[in-house]
């Protein structure tokens, strides 16, 4: 091995003993291993080991090591973690670039995503990555943290060059007490090492001559590897910060940049519309206009006072109409009715110019119009509102209409609206 020829190459060094590194005791079975183990953990020694073939029973206890203090670095990795992402995301999605002070901080902010007027400090949105995040860390300082209690990695160690330590692979346990205990003594520990019952043979592990420093090559090859991985954040660094009139390059296709028409674009047909309207007279499957109440809330020229006698009105079209009232409507009419949806307000608070109020459903107006009527309002619209007709089937409209009479009925109710037994409650 390299730690001969180095002590042949240095005549000094074969007059002057090495220093010891460790005193070595062999054991030909492991129960010899842990008696001995027992012995030595009650003398008192705090720098020593024990090297087994196979995994020893017990050999722990007879050590008396102490449970591990890895959990709490990996409790106190995975805290951080946790805060990390919290931080990340609040940095990025809370915090508008506009007040971010300037520099290498707007890298992290402007990406405020307001998703259904979501709060841009959205707790349950952020979890997925807390969660990521806090696993990240805590399984990274689980093997980080692991081979820096354990003094790893090492390139070498000075039982490896021992002879006798090679059988360790096969059928021998070894007791190693290093040089650095605070009890060690060369000659006194020698003596109780070598009067341990079943001591096969006791030995000096000469000191590692061998070079600490990491070899050239390796050192290199980190330092190269490190400045590679720099490169990636280097770059959307500088693209954060730099603006260019060349087309973002776009790895990834799928069909964003094929030939198309848009909607409302001139197209390649003799009418310049892109889009072909339908064949006149088309008739979907199952929509042929066969009962005009059911289909326009017409009675003849007038508008339909009652529902189409085809409908059941019970609570499951109530229920019905109730869903798809908050699907379609709710919106801009608001859960209630009174015309307050999210959209409305947003409007009202933008103060959106031509911006037109949706009328309360709980308006004298509505609740004078025929059911008939407000049937064709959601089938072809009214004045500023667009029409629903072809998003809604005509039985489900009925259904909302309905509920928008439950709706309107709920706040007018009169007293013969009580079920008479409960009427005594009211005052
Ligand atoms: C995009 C917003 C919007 C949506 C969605 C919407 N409405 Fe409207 N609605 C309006 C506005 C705005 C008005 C008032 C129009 C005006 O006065 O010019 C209105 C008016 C009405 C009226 C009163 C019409 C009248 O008789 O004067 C009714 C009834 C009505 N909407 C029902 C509905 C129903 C039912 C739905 C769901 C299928 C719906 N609206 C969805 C915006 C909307």
């Amino acid at each position: 091995m390299s730690h001969a020829a180095h002590t042949a190459a240095a005549p000094h060094a074969a007059t002057a003993p090495p220093r010891p590194a460790a005193l070595l005791v062999e054991f030909d079975s492991p129960g010899a291993l842990l008696t001995a183990a027992e012995q030595v953990r009650d003398a008192g020694f705090r720098r020593w080991d024990t090297h087994s073939p196979f995994p020893v029973h017990g050999i722990d206890q007879a050590m008396g090591i102490r449970r591990t203090r890895l959990p709490w670095i990996v409790f106190v990795a995975g805290v951080v973690g946790c805060t990390a992402g919290l931080a990340l995301q609040w940095l990025t999605n809370a915090t508008s670039a506009a007040d971010a002070p300037p520099g290498l901080w707007t890298i992290f902010q402007g990406y405020n995503y307001v998703i259904s007027e979501k709060p841009a400090l959205s707790l349950p949105a952020f979890i997925p990555v807390i969660f990521e995040l806090t696993i990240l860390f805590s399984a990274l300082a689980t093997v980080i943290g692991m081979l820096a209690m354990n003094n790893l990695p090492r390139h070498a160690h000075p039982l490896l060059a021992h002879p006798r330590f090679r059988r360790v692979t096969s059928d021998r346990f070894f007791l190693v007490i290093d040089a650095d205990d605070p009890q060690f003594d060369p000659a006194r520990t020698r003596d109780f090492l070598g009067q341990l019952p079943a001591a096969v043979a006791v030995e000096t592990v000469p000191e590692d001559r061998s070079p600490t420093a990491l070899p050239r090559g390796v050192v290199i090859a980190i330092l190269i590897l490190v400045a590679l991985a720099l490169l990636p954040p280097l770059l959307v660094a500088r693209a954060r910060l730099s603006k260019s009139t060349e087309p973002r390059i776009q790895i990834i296709q799928d069909m964003d940049n094929q030939e198309r028409f848009k909607a409302q674009q001139a197209g390649p047909f003799a009418d310049r519309r892109a889009s072909r309207p339908t064949i006149a007279g088309t008739v979907a499957r199952g929509d042929l206009a066969g009962d005009a109440h059911l289909l326009t809330g017409r009675v003849g020229d007038d508008w339909a006072a009652a529902f189409p006698p085809t409908l059941e009105i019970d609570l499951r079209l109530l229920h019905r109409g109730r869903e798809r009232f908050g699907v379609y409507c709710a919106p801009c009419h608001g859960y209630g009715g009174a015309g307050d949806g999210i959209v409305a307000q947003r409007a009202l608070r933008l103060n959106t110019e031509g911006w037109v109020q949706p009328t309360s459903m709980l308006d004298a107006t509505v609740r004078d119009r025929p059911v008939g009527h407000i049937f064709n309002t959601i089938t072809n619209g009214i004045r500023s509102m667009p029409p629903y007709g072809d998003q809604i089937r005509p039985e489900d409209r009925w259904a909302i209409v309905a509920y928008i009479r439950a709706l309107q009925r709920s706040q007018n109710a009169r007293l013969d609206d009580v079920p008479p037994e409960v009427r005594a409650d009211l005052r």
